[in-house]
């Protein structure tokens, strides 16, 4: 305890406030547990200069809460121990707050280790137990940290992956050791004949002519002294792949790509000795003879380079590398990657084998999804085995590749033939659920393929299980074309030539997929890329990294740069990303406000995409267009309260009011009819807030209205669905967002399921759509996964409050599915939503509120009288067929009833 504690401990212990020390002033049922900075546990190699601490209280009685903190951080776990906060203490902080709390301590240091622990006072105010103390360590902080210079190999076959070595000695005794590394392309790193690190296709995809990002490793274990090596395989990655149908490469720099790599070695004694990238390494070709994004990887087992990576090894052959220049602070700026890697999730069997023609052998693995097949093969040298990957199959069973475009999704292994030999690409990826198999010596079994999935690795927080098949199917599309779609950038497919940072796609998706997954580093991540696209007239672009297309954002694509972030911090109450982005965001109104001074967007609308892919129905640009920038100003006002900007907030709203009048006079009817009818206009209109308050309802009746005259279908396209079903609770009509939920038939998600789709379709008519725009794994219509966390399970964050301190859960069930049970790891703790319901309509609710945190629950009932609650809850008010509730944190049930269904 630091004397500034003690003192205020002391006065605590006198005021009566807190237990004697004998005591040991601890609660034993409290602790804060899940401790993380920036939102990861224990970081390696950190970027962020101001990171913040958030931890979990570990308390199970009812009404738990905090009712204060104090962090301590010190420069070892040992000063920790014993008691020292060298580095900064809060002191006793009187708060609630456990989330998002910002360091105050001095400046941290470049490649430092903090230790840190929390404790905590429960709602009789006494003090908890230290929590486990935990750490983080910073990375290469200023740009003068870097010594190493950037290098490569010019001779090297244009989109092959070299390889490159360095050997070097080392003394006795080292204490501690790190590596620093990043490449212009993508790298695999070995240390002493060891691969270092599970990331695929690192670093992260940026626009690398900006920002690139770097990652840190503990290599102390690995390194011994006399003779050690240091070596990477060196590919094309998204800097010089081919990108977009156009194919340009090398679209964020010239060829060819390089590596640059910084050892850092501390022994007992104090000193230090660093090894970096230079013109001292050596290169050879190597046996990755080609490797980009689309096409896939070419592999020559002959020309493997057996004991490459290891000290002993003789070089014959290799040439010294070229050297591109040392790393110019800034030119481009590299950062920490304080978001995952991109690491393998899933490995998947073969279900079946089939052989469609002789020596066609094509494997089903059950799942689209995206990855690649590492292949198990014994045969002569020489042999040439090809894996090409597909989605659906031919009527023949052979593999459709049409709709991959231009895109070859083709691996290629050439056997060494010594032995079984094992096969795992490097440097691609690829969207299939079939992988055809030629060339392959002999019979291959179920055994010789094995899919390994991988996405940036964010924490799962979400589950959905319900009593209906169909529903739990759709979820696990929804995730699945998630995972499928998370490769450093937020993508649109990951099968065609296309995998690009489409941005209403991530807009569209991204509260579905911030409570499946902790999307938070990501989504700062990304909105770097996004703010790196952005052109200087404020413009977002409409993919973001920015290739393919020079035009700005159309609607809805470049209002993805004011959604995402507003997305990210509703749900985590993350200011971070507000601040951070703050500025591109007023660009972006500014940009739209000049356009178009009459308040309507009928301006600078550049690819107008419109409500892309819908089924059957148009909805005007204009229209849709002008929604989105009234949306905008909406979320730039409620962001600006939550930065404290009152001027900006006033202004935002007022902004948000005369749109909503525009919008109003140009295409809302006295009698509710809105633009021309398509369920998209009312979709938007109503969950943007753009109707008078009186117009509401005929608008929802109009809405429902169409859904019956296409027999209980949706129409929508991205920019709709959704907006369809959250727009249709909010008015009363849980009934039709349900049925839209269990259709089965043309168009909707169910028809997807009964037609064989494992992952979201890009299209309503999948099956039978236009090949050159079909992906089977898109996740934009997945967006219905936001309604089923919160208006089916109802766990929502309130109208005011941003994350899940204070929330809502106010489910919507439905008598045509027994139970449903939805469990969201929120930043907070676990909140539990869970019903059931019977024929006759009587619904019990299970809910979980997490320590420290409190909800509003809304139980379906008709009236105080005809909800039973339990101890603890109390009686807020009624509203319509639902009873309110205020509950402290704990565990409830409620018996309530649906009101005629
Ligand atoms: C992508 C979409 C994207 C669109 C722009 C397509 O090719 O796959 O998901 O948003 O282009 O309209």
């Amino acid at each position: 305890m630091t004397w500034s504690s003690r003192k205020r401990f002391l006065a605590a212990c006198l005021l009566g406030l807190t237990a004697i020390p004998s005591a040991q002033a601890a609660a034993p049922r409290c602790r804060a547990v899940h401790l993380r900075v920036n939102d990861r546990k224990n970081p390696l190699g950190m970027g962020a200069a101001h990171p913040t601490l958030s931890w979990q209280m570990d308390d199970q009685r009812q009404g738990a809460r905090q009712t204060a903190y104090e962090i301590r951080v010190a420069s070892s776990e040992a000063k920790l121990r014993a008691g020292s906060a060298d580095v900064w203490d809060s002191g006793e902080v009187r708060s609630a707050q456990s989330v998002g709390i910002a360091y105050g301590g001095p400046a941290l240091q470049s490649q430092r280790r903090y230790a840190w622990e929390v404790r905590i006072w429960d709602a009789q105010r006494h003090p908890s137990a230290w929590s486990a103390p935990q750490w983080w360590e910073m990375g290469l902080l200023q740009a003068s940290d870097w010594k190493g210079h950037w290098i490569g190999n010019a001779a090297a076959p244009k989109h092959s992956a070299p390889l490159l070595r360095r050997e070097f000695q080392l003394q006795n005794g080292i204490a501690r050791a790190r590596v620093y590394v990043t490449a212009l392309g993508s790298y695999q790193l070995h240390l002493n004949g060891q691969r270092i690190g599970d990331g695929i296709l690192t670093p992260g995809w940026t626009d690398f002519r900006k920002h690139v990002l770097y990652q840190t490793f503990d290599v102390t274990r690995l390194l011994h002294s006399g003779a050690n090596v240091l070596g990477a395989a060196l590919g094309d990655g998204w800097y010089g792949s081919p990108l977009g149908w156009k194919g340009a490469e090398f679209n964020f720099g010239p060829p060819p790509p390089r590596l640059l790599l910084q050892l850092e070695v501390t022994y007992r004694d104090g000193h230090h000795q660093t090894v970096v990238s230079d013109g001292s390494w050596k290169t050879v070709a190597g046996p990755i003879q080609a490797s980009t994004i689309y096409d896939g990887e070419t592999y020559d087992a002959r020309a493997a380079q057996p004991g490459w990576d290891q000290p002993g090894f003789s070089g014959q052959g290799w040439q010294p590398v070229q050297d591109l220049g040392a790393y110019e602070a800034g030119h481009p700026l590299l950062m920490a990657q304080d978001m995952p890697e991109i690491r393998v999730s899933q490995l998947l069997r073969p279900q079946y084998i089939t052989q469609p023609k002789p020596g066609v052998w094509v494997f089903d693995i059950g799942q689209n999804l995206a990855g690649y097949a590492r292949l198990r093969v014994h045969g002569p040298r020489g042999t040439r085995v090809q894996m090409r990957f597909a989605e659906i199959l031919n009527p023949d069973g052979t593999i459709y590749t049409r709709n991959l475009r231009s895109a070859k999704a083709t691996d290629v292994y050439v056997l060494d033939g010594k032995g079984t030999e094992t096969f795992t690409p490097h440097f691609t990826y690829h969207g299939f659920r079939y992988i055809e198999v030629t060339g392959y010596p002999g019979r291959p079994t179920a055994d010789d393929i094995t899919v390994e999935a991988f996405h940036t690795a964010l924490p799962r927080t979400g589950w959905i299980e319900t009593s209906s098949p169909l529903v739990n199917h759709i979820f696990r599309n929804i995730l699945w074309s998630q995972r499928s779609n998370l490769m450093s950038v937020p993508t649109d497919c990951p099968q065609r030539d296309e995998r690009l940072g489409w941005m209403a796609d991530a807009e569209i998706f991204w509260g579905t997929a911030s409570f499946n997954m902790d999307t938070d580093t990501m989504t700062r991540k990304w909105m770097r890329d996004v703010v790196d696209a952005q052109g200087a007239n404020g413009a977002f672009a409409d993919v973001s990294p920015r290739v393919v297309d020079v035009r700005d954002g159309a609607p809805a694509w470049g209002d993805a740069g004011i959604i995402v972030p507003y997305k990210a911090w509703k749900q985590y109450n993350d200011v971070t990303v507000l601040r951070q982005n703050w500025a591109a965001m007023e660009k972006w109104m500014e940009y739209i406000h000049q356009a178009n001074p009459d308040l309507l967007w009928e301006n600078s609308r550049n690819n107008d995409f419109g409500d892309w892919v819908p089924a059957n129905s148009t909805t005007p640009k204009d229209l849709i267009a002008t929604a989105y920038w009234a949306y905008d100003a909406h979320l730039m006002s409620e962001m600006a309260h939550a930065l404290g900007n009152r001027s900006a907030e006033q202004q935002y709203r007022q902004l948000f009011g005369q749109i909503r009048s525009a919008f109003q006079k140009k295409f809302v009817q006295a009698d509710g009819m809105v633009g021309n009818g398509s369920q998209t206009c009312y979709a938007i209109a109503l969950q943007m807030n753009l109707l008078p308050q009186a117009q509401r309802a005929a608008a929802a009746s109009h809405l429902v209205a169409d859904i019956q005259k296409r027999d209980g279908h949706l129409s929508t396209g991205f920019v709709g669905t959704g907006y369809l079903l959250p727009a249709l609770t909010a008015t009363g009509h849980d009934d039709v967002a349900w049925t839209l939920l269990l259709n089965t038939t043309y168009p909707s998600w169910g028809y997807e399921v009964k037609h064989g789709g494992t992952s979201m379709w890009e299209r309503w008519n999948g099956d039978h759509g236009d090949p050159s725009m079909n992906s089977y794994n898109h996740y934009a219509f997945g967006a219905v996964g936001e309604w089923i966390y919160r208006d089916a399970a109802g766990i929502d964050t309130t109208a005011s409050d941003a994350g899940f301190g204070h929330f809502v859960l106010a489910p919507h069930p439905d008598a045509r599915l027994h139970s449903m049970r939805a469990t969201y790891d929120s930043r907070w703790g676990t909140i539990v939503s869970e019903w059931q319901t019977t024929p006759a309509g009587d619904v019990t609710l299970h809910v979980v509120v997490p320590a420290n945190t409190s909800a509003m629950v809304q139980v379906p009932g008709k009236g105080k009288s005809g909800v039973k609650a339990p101890a603890g809850a109390r009686f807020v008010r009624t509203q319509g067929d639902a009873v309110v509730y205020a509950v402290p944190a704990g565990s409830y049930v409620f018996h309530g009833h649906m009101g005629g269904r």
